[in-house]
């Protein structure tokens, strides 16, 4: 990690995909009181992030960023100060171009005066998105080289300021996910930021989760993650209408598998005792939050169903079973150890003996998840090497 931050994937609340630029101070509060009152914020769901539409149009005479004087009469200063009296961490969205997504005053020209700006109000993260590129400054250069430019003086810009401010980048977004500018942008990205969005914008469908969850595998993505550099698949659906139940929780299991930050967009305080429950599942957190900071990656996959597996420190290995499909189905893979070994679902908790097979029933469009413990007979069990075997649809341990 170039800054040291995020050793694990950031977790918290993000207020875009439910709000939009529907927000107010007071709905960030009411959302960052919820993440404590629901207990959310005890499983590490610590972050409460405004993203655009917090800004006033115009900065200040002298260049300074101003809130929304009718939406965040306080101030962010204020409102961070609130949020971290919560005992959480703040977040806010700046873009490194000319103006945000909304259209609001962007970073590029003002990019040292905004951090310190960001840190003098007690920011802890920085979302930085990459709409309206400042590509005619430099027209010798490649979109990716200007990016890189870009994105490099804001995360000096950040470490200069002293206070640790975690960096979200989202440049790799813009040229999603082939193609040279694409491939340059990987190359440096992790080194300048700490998670970056490198798909679409998640949007409240199982096809949208479908569309993420695929641009998450794309083929090489998986070797940029580690503890500090996160492929961030955007935020989670929980609690929001759109998507089932068991969608909200197949996109849970597949964001844990691949170790994406775990952003909730939801009105907190209505979530159902049930999405709550589901969100503070320990077990597939610990996969999620998994210190090794390993991506899952597809082992085996068909029109219906792919089976995803996940190094962990400890050596053991998270499975995750998907049916992608519209039916029920059974879906079956194979981890070969001599002696056997133990497995845990971590939806049901139960824990199973077996020599071989694991194995399950999986409703439509959703995930069985399961920890593979290494071996039932030696702890610390030796570190896992994970094969797909030669016909592709075994997982071996
Ligand atoms: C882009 C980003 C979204 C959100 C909006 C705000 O679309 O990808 O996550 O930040 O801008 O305008």
């Amino acid at each position: 990690s170039y800054n040291g931050l995020a050793l694990t994937p950031p977790m918290g609340f993000n207020d875009w995909q439910h709000y939009r630029c529907d927000i107010t101070e007071q709905t960030i509060l009411s959302n960052a009181t919820a993440l404590v009152t629901t207990g959310l914020a005890r499983h590490g769901y610590n972050y409460v992030n405004v993203d655009d539409c917090w800004m006033a149009s115009q900065r200040d005479a002298d260049g300074v960023l101003q809130a929304n004087p009718a939406t965040f009469p306080h101030g962010i200063g204020w409102l961070a100060g609130q949020v971290h009296r919560l005992g959480l961490k703040f977040g806010i969205y700046q873009d490194g171009g000319y103006r945000t997504c909304g259209g609001f005053p962007g970073m590029y020209g003002h990019i040292q005066q905004d951090a310190d700006t960001f840190a003098s109000w007690g920011v802890d993260f920085l979302k930085l998105d990459y709409c309206n590129q400042p590509t005619d400054q430099y027209p010798g250069d490649s979109p990716a080289q200007v990016a890189k430019i870009v994105y490099a003086e804001v995360s000096r810009a950040l470490l200069s300021t002293h206070r640790p401010i975690v960096f979200s980048e989202s440049a790799p977004a813009y040229f999603c996910c082939t193609g040279p500018n694409f491939t340059d942008i990987m190359s440096w990205v992790g080194d300048t930021g700490n998670l970056w969005r490198f798909g679409d914008d998640i949007q409240p469908s199982w096809s949208s989760i479908l569309t993420n969850y695929r641009e998450d595998n794309t083929p090489g993505l998986a070797a940029h993650a580690g503890p500090g550099r996160w492929n961030d698949a955007d935020m989670l659906l929980a609690g929001t209408a759109g998507t089932t139940p068991t969608e909200q929780q197949s996109q849970f299991s597949l964001w844990a598998e691949l170790a994406s930050p775990l952003l909730l967009s939801a009105d907190l305080g209505s979530l159902s005792p049930q999405t709550i429950a589901m969100l503070s599942n320990q077990d597939v957190l610990a996969v999620d939050q998994d210190p090794l900071g390993a991506q899952g990656t597809i082992v085996h996959s068909d029109a219906d169903a792919d089976v995803l597996a996940k190094p962990l420190a400890n050596g053991d290995a998270a499975i995750a079973l998907f049916n992608k499909s519209a039916t029920a189905r059974n879906i079956s893979t194979s981890a070969g150890n001599a002696g056997g070994y133990r497995l845990t679902d971590l939806w049901s908790h139960q824990t199973t003996e077996t020599t071989g097979t694991i194995s399950a029933d999986v409703p439509a469009h959703g995930v069985a998840l399961y920890r593979v413990h290494r071996s039932k007979a030696s702890w610390p069990p030796p570190s896992v090497a994970i094969v797909p075997d030669v016909s592709g649809t075994r997982v071996t341990i």
